[in-house]
């Protein structure tokens, strides 16, 4: 946890951004897995602690607006708990750890609530993600569980948004402990990548380099020769010489943020010459996008930039065709690439989606768009220093999407149709950085993790 100072300072500075009434943040409680006693390695929730930070299950904090004072509720442990986990601090030293002066027994919470709903205060609260947190609000609030959601306050969304997604110096310095652990992932798994192989066991061992160095996995891990599905969790196939490996994966420190890196190398460690053409494009792609990266920039502009060197590479690959701004206009790249180029990284992997992706990747100035493909871009809006980000362009080569435009006569003008059809078993490519917006342009965080096709190589010639 970062000096309490740090979560005073926080919840003042959402004090200027949320007039009145009080914020209610419940942290995330323990969840079973099989049985009641079984339980989910604990994640506490994100926005809990960011504001108060704390790691305990089972905790609530309130931050009171018009009052000027915040609040922690949780139980302080009892005889029964010491003796399987040992000695813990009071509640009320939790509290003073983030800066909390008054603490109470998590019995209080209800009351404290039922007063200020008596008074006519405001309640707010960020929309929830998990179960247990719908129904302990609902029972709090006396309100049903399909009203919590859209009950969610829109004033504390914005608030928390406006400052989470400036990044301070310290949250930078955890993002690249993030990223230098992803360095350590990324690399075996790049080693690993050998015939023979099933990639459950490259995917179980990086898994652990992550757990070793740090925390969990920051998502499940992405990690399949068929990169040509976006997210495969699958990891059961065996490696074969001529195949693509997709390894998109990241790390979560101790502090819990977070990293997500994506690196794609040729089965074997060489990368043949159809394999080598692709992969130059994804990568002028994210270079392309890195370089363009400051702040004044929208992210969109950034998107369509990535799209542009993919229709200009895949032209001069014979696979695309035609005028490019043209191309462009028409969307025809999201043939290839039917992602958006990245999104917001923190505590969370997608920082804050569970918010709402448009309070966080757009604004009034920028609306998200409803085409195919560019609709999944989650941040389009303008850059400014201080926002953490990927960019990870790919391309490929989706069997059932290319039959499908082709049957519906969709980018005839721009897509070689005839010469896609001979890469419909090559897979796919995804090569993604995490990047922070800086005064004069972007810094790529963390130990710089090999990717171009000499560096990918190199490192593969050393295998595991
Ligand atoms: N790890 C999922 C993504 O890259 O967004
Ligand atoms: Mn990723
Ligand atoms: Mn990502």
């Amino acid at each position: 946890m970062f000096n309490k100072e740090v979560y005073t300072k926080r919840r003042n500075k959402l004090r200027k951004e949320v007039k009145s009434g009080i914020a209610l943040f419940l942290g995330n409680v323990d969840a079973a897995f099989n049985y009641p006693a079984n339980v989910y390695s604990f994640r506490q929730d994100s926005h809990f602690l960011y504001f108060f930070g704390l790691q305990n299950p089972g905790f609530a904090g309130i931050i009171d607006f018009d009052n000027n004072k915040d609040y922690i509720f949780g139980n302080d442990f009892d005889i029964d708990d010491v003796i399987w986990m040992g000695v813990q601090p009071k509640v009320a030293d939790l509290a003073a750890k983030g800066g909390v002066e008054n603490a109470a027994p998590y019995n209080e919470l209800a009351k404290f609530i039922a007063k200020a709903k008596k008074e006519g205060r405001q309640i707010h609260y960020l929309p929830p993600y998990r179960g247990e947190t719908v129904i302990e609000l609902s029972a709090l609030l006396g309100l049903y569980n399909a009203d919590i959601k859209p009950g969610a306050s829109v004033e504390l969304i914005k608030g928390v948004v406006a400052l989470k997604e400036i990044k301070s110096d310290k949250e930078v310095a955890e993002i690249e402990k993030a990223v230098d652990i992803a360095y350590e992932m990324h690399t075996t798994s790049m080693r690993m990548a050998m015939p023979g192989r099933v990639e459950q066991e490259i995917a179980g061992t990086i898994e652990g380099i992550s757990l070793a160095l740090g925390g969990p996995v920051s998502f499940p891990i992405i990690l399949s020769q068929d990169g040509q599905t976006l997210h495969n969790h699958h990891h059961d196939k065996v490696l074969k010489v001529g195949r693509m490996m997709v390894t998109d994966a990241g790390a979560e420190t101790q502090e819990n943020y977070t990293s997500d890196i994506t690196r794609t190398v040729p089965v074997g460690g060489k990368f043949n010459d159809r394999q080598a053409e692709i992969y130059q494009i994804v990568l002028d792609a994210n270079m392309a996008a890195i370089e363009a990266i400051k702040p004044g920039l929208k992210y969109r502009e950034v998107h369509f930039l990535a799209a542009r060197t993919i229709i200009e590479g895949l032209k001069k690959a014979g696979l695309m065709k035609g005028d490019t701004d043209a191309a462009l206009k028409a969307e025809a790249h999201t043939l290839f690439m039917p992602h958006g180029l990245g999104h917001m990284m923190g505590m969370d992997v997608h920082d804050m989606e569970g918010l709402g992706e448009n309070y966080v990747g757009y604004d009034e100035n920028t609306t998200r768009a409803t085409t195919f493909g560019t609709a999944y871009l989650r941040l389009g809006k303008e850059l400014k220093t201080g926002f953490v980000l990927t960019v990870e362009p790919g391309i490929y080569f989706i069997p059932d999407l290319i039959d499908q435009f082709r049957n519906e006569g969709k980018f005839m003008d721009f897509v070689n149709y005839d010469k896609v059809e001979t890469y419909k078993d090559f897979g796919g490519i995804r090569i993604e950085d995490d990047i922070l917006v800086t005064d004069d342009g972007y810094r790529v965080l963390g130990k710089p993790i090999p990717k171009t096709i000499a560096e990918v190589e190199a490192v593969m010639s050393n295998p595991l």
